[in-house]
């Protein structure tokens, strides 16, 4: 989380370091801050969010460097924002990660001295560099003195007072532009700094950078020997991030999803008779993701299991406890959105290290977690900024639907089918009738505490989603569960007008009109998404016909519902509290 955006050596560098952080605030919100050099470095800091700001009180100077935290060691005051002025103003640091050990670190600082400002770990690494500098100006000798005393991911940018920037990669991401009028750019995204610069270099692991006379030279921090940096040509329309005529970039998602879900077979004639082989030749295969696209790995598992039955689940956050069965023979599917997400990366690495064969489904180009596979498969559904996972996550859920087909049938036939339910969906968006249902629905939930999402089958990992949706966007408290476990414990939660959804599709209707009986009898309000009515149902959401996507459908009505009811809380969206859309920190 956090996000870091630079400017180096263009006029407006403050006003573009501004703009370049709205466009990654994203990745953390509590508080954001701007150094710029003019003769002296001079900081402007805030707590809130970047959004509305319109000017900055900061002249502007050649080279500015920004952040946007998202809050890890110290509450959310100005004094803890980025960036930290090391003590005898010779530079400012900013830090997106964590420093491990900084508790170690700062004890030791403490007994020689030192007084800190501040609660971060991030003042630490200031302080240490001040230290390994003394009288000197940071060089690369001093600079990676301090790198080699730093555990934990994290990745610096320093600006000197001398008009010098060093910038260090430590395992979140941090990518180098350079402009048609030759000015360097740095960010923690691709897409955000793809605004300012035409070409781009993702730094390495443990890669330093030195700017210096306009120009930058890279060094491997281990032996300190130069690297050459190869920019890649930038493919704009890949990033693009527009919030175009809608009112929230969630909202805009969601109804992309008509079109996203193709883009992600753009790929598919390509790489799925690969890794179809390698499916059918491996010893076990794990699904891996965190949060919705653990739900999404859960999804995808639930979908190749009826082709084959080696296929397991795993939650990013739990490989630890799997990790003496990982072995050469193995595969894993990696699904991320953004690539950089801490704890899949960590569970790709170890496995990596045990053998195992890395296949990355990731939205972000030249990501991480897109750069380490063995075989890697371009999400390709489109920037997803608003915070809340939409159509990553009915695109992963799709690319499982799609390699299950090719799996059974060996073509590509199911592409038609795609097409056919995007255009279905293109028209339910559309449909008023629904979409004021879905309100007034969103209505009646607003006024709720507690509810309730019952799924089976397929459609289990679509309830945990729905629920996670509902909670991480509109503070609902939602609960999914099989409707499985409702005789077993559940259903002593229904109570007089509890709030039930039933999620319905061909397969589970038998047994999921039984639970919405079940829980109509002891007094719930029965909400069913399902393509047609039933009489148990109290409220009905009209999903399209589209018989096999009645999963995708849900999740979408799920995505609209928890969009309409924070509205109605006045709240934000795209920005959820405590949230951030890059999930950098373990
Ligand atoms: C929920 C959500 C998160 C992410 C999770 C993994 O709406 O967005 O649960 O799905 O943090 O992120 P990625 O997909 O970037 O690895």
């Amino acid at each position: 989380m956090c996000g870091i955006y630079a400017c180096l050596g263009d006029t407006s560098a403050t006003d573009k370091v501004l703009a370049g952080l709205k466009r990654i605030e994203y990745r953390g919100y509590d508080s954001w801050g701007i150094a710029a050099l003019n003769s002296k470095i001079k900081i402007e800091k805030h707590i809130g969010k970047i959004g509305l700001v319109k000017k900055l009180k900061l002249n502007s100077g050649e080279i500015a460097i920004g952040h946007t935290r998202w809050a890890t060691h110290g509450g959310v005051t100005v004094k803890n924002a980025h960036p930290h002025l090391a003590s005898n103003g010779k530079f400012t640091l900013v830090q997106n990660g964590v420093l491990e050990n900084y508790q170690e670190l700062k004890n030791k600082l403490e007994k020689d001295g030192y007084q800190f400002q501040t609660e971060t770990d991030t003042e630490v690494i200031v302080a240490l560099l001040e230290k390994s500098i003394g009288e000197e100006q940071i060089n690369l000798k001093n600079f990676s003195e301090v790198i080699k005393k730093m555990t934990g991911r994290n990745t610096i940018l320093v600006l000197t007072k001398n008009g010098e920037v060093w910038a260090y990669r430590q395992g979140s991401p941090l990518i180098v532009g350079q402009s048609k009028n030759d000015s360097f750019f740095f960010s923690s995204d691709l897409a955000s700094i793809s605004h300012d610069s035409q070409s781009y270099h993702v730094l390495d692991n443990q890669e330093i950078i030195h700017f210096a006379d306009q120009k930058i030279n890279s060094y491997d921090s281990k032996n300190l020997t130069k690297k050459k940096i190869s920019f890649q040509k930038m493919n704009q329309e890949a990033l693009e991030i527009d919030k175009g005529n809608y009112p929230h970039f969630m909202l805009k998602e969601i109804h992309e999803q008509k079109e996203s879900l193709q883009k992600v077979l753009a790929k598919s004639e390509k790489i799925f008779p690969q890794l179809a082989k390698k499916i059918e030749s491996s010893r076990n295969i794990y699904i891996v993701g965190a949060g919705s696209a653990s739900y999404a790995a859960a999804s995808i598992a639930f979908e190749l299991r009826k082709h084959q039955q080696n296929i397991y689940h795993l939650p990013a956050y739990d490989y630890a406890d799997f990790d003496n069965l990982f072995g050469p023979k193995d595969l894993a599917i990696i699904l991320s959105q953004s690539g950089e997400t801490a704890d899949t990366i960590e569970t790709v690495e170890q496995m990596k290290n045990k053998g195992v064969f890395i296949v990355s489904v990731v939205n972000m180009p030249s990501s991480t977690l897109m750069n380490i596979a063995n075989l890697a498969y371009p999400l390709n559904v489109g920037a997803e900024v608003g915070v809340a996972s939409t159509k990553a996550l009915t695109g992963h859920i799709l690319f499982g639907m799609a390699l299950a087909h090719y799996l059974e049938k060996k073509d590509f036939s199911f592409k038609r089918e795609v097409l056919q339910f995007s255009q279905q969906l293109n028209k339910w968006l559309t449909n008023q009738k629904i979409m004021t249902k879905i309100k007034k629905t969103a209505n009646f939930l607003s006024k709720k505490n507690d509810l309730y999402i019952l799924g089976r089958g397929q459609l289990l990992p679509c309830a945990l989603e729905f629920a996670l949706k509902i909670k991480e966007v509109s503070y609902l408290h939602a609960e999914g569960f099989s409707a499985g476990e409702l005789k077993h414990g559940v259903i002593a939660l229904i109570e007089k007008d509890t709030p039930v959804i039933c999620l319905f599709n061909k397969e589970n209707r038998a047994e999921m009109i039984s639970s919405a009986h079940e829980v109509k009898a002891r007094g719930a309000k029965v909400i069913g998404i399902a393509e047609k009515n039933e009489e148990v149902f109290d409220i009905f959401i009209k999903l399209p016909q589209a018989k096999k996507f009645t999963n995708l459908s849900s999740i979408i009505v799920a995505q609209l519902l928890t969009y309409e009811i924070a509205l109605l809380k006045k709240l934000d969206p795209d920005k959820p509290r405590n949230l951030a859309k890059s999930v950098t920190v373990k």
